[in-house]
């Protein structure tokens, strides 16, 4: 009994892993295990060397199986204390610099001009950018036959045979929204309206998707005076610095009278200033909306009056950042976007007090 005993505690306490510990039950206290195979031979004794061996045996298997269970704890310590030296975190290294994005100048210019036009008590009202035909060219004024639909290089949707809807078109400028505000709304009626839109063009200037800020104010004694104002308050207040403005007798088939509206400018080694100087820039075009645009918005002309624009969001916001080309605004370049863009926390830049 003592030579089994020292044999496989012995052992046990050699054990180097998990594995040969479990081998070691196995062989000591498993079924067919050399304990088990005595415990068996007990039949075969007389009564009492069976009374001897009986309680010596039963002990001898208790304690192997505590020596088995404490070995198996001390290995288990042992096996999670050498990971422990191998997986380690310094919690005192800095982080990794992870770059955040950046607002698009076309978002941070948007967000400037919502927010002086809000001061002055405009509302924001938008419209989709798929159009009828109608909300696009008739309602403004802009019949079928009329140059100014050829003129604007409109993109139309696609019609399959048979497909009778009204033709489709992507919005060429955001004049259709004074129609939806003011069938939306009525008047009097105070709005801007920032969006996308569409014309098949491409240069330095030009890309086939750009964004317009309209601006429609009516109501009964509107006039082109309130325009003016309106219009000399919001450029001083985004361009930060008093600006003059120069109305140009123009054009538009949904106002009468229309006006070019250019802001005062200086030219000096390539760059524009504005703002300062004796020459002058084209930005917008406007007038006293139509009669006949009243009346195809469900307003009536005999009662009410008042202004339009429509100004070009990306044209200004290359103006006040100076940024030289336009159709790097949609390149999607990272280079460019990390240049030309703001921080996300970053407040509008416009002169406040209007
Ligand atoms: N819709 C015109 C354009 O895109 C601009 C405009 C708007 C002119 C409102 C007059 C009044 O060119």
């Amino acid at each position: 009994m003592d030579d089994l005993k020292a044999k496989w505690l012995g052992a046990i306490g050699e054990a180097a892993d998990e594995a040969s510990l479990e081998d070691l039950r196995v062989q000591a206290v498993g079924k067919k295990g050399e304990i088990s195979l005595k415990m068996r031979e007990l039949g075969k004794m007389t009564p009492e060397e069976r009374q001897v061996a009986g309680p010596a045996l039963n002990a001898l298997k208790d304690e192997i199986n505590t020596a088995l269970a404490a070995k198996k704890t001390a290995l288990a310590d042992a096996a999670l204390d050498e990971r422990l030296k191998t997986e380690w975190l310094d919690v005192t290294l800095p982080g990794r610099d992870r770059r955040t994005g950046t607002v698009h100048p076309v978002s941070q210019v948007w967000e400037e001009v919502t927010a002086i036009f809000a001061d002055m008590g405009f509302a924001v009202a938008e419209g989709p950018q798929i159009e009828t035909d109608w909300y696009n060219f008739d309602a403004l004024n802009i019949p079928s036959h009329h140059p100014a639909r050829a003129e604007m290089d409109t993109f139309y949707m696609h019609r399959a045979e048979g497909d009778d809807r009204p033709p489709h078109v992507l919005r060429t400028h955001t004049s259709p929204v004074q129609i939806r505000s003011m069938e939306a709304q009525g008047a009097p009626i105070r709005t801007i309206s920032p969006g996308r839109v569409y014309r098949a063009d491409y240069d330095q200037t030009h890309t086939p998707m750009f964004h317009q800020v309209e601006g429609l104010a009516i109501d009964r004694d509107i006039s082109m005076a309130n325009l003016k104002w309106v219009l000399e308050e919001f450029f001083s207040a985004y361009f930060g610095t008093s600006v003059k403005t120069r109305f140009r007798a123009s054009h538009f088939p949904f106002t009468e009278p229309s006006a070019e509206v250019d802001i005062q400018c200086s030219w000096e080694g390539g760059t524009v200033k504005v703002g300062e100087g004796d020459d002058w820039l084209e930005v917008l075009g406007s007038g006293m909306v139509h009669p006949k645009v009243l009346s195809a918005a469900g307003v009536d002309p005999a009662e009410w009056q008042g202004f339009a624009f429509g100004m070009g969001i990306d044209r200004i916001a290359m103006l006040k950042y100076g940024i030289p080309d336009l159709r790097a605004f949609f390149d999607s370049d990272l280079r460019w976007l990390r240049h030309y863009g703001f921080p996300a926390l970053q407040v509008p830049t416009i002169r406040g007090g209007v």
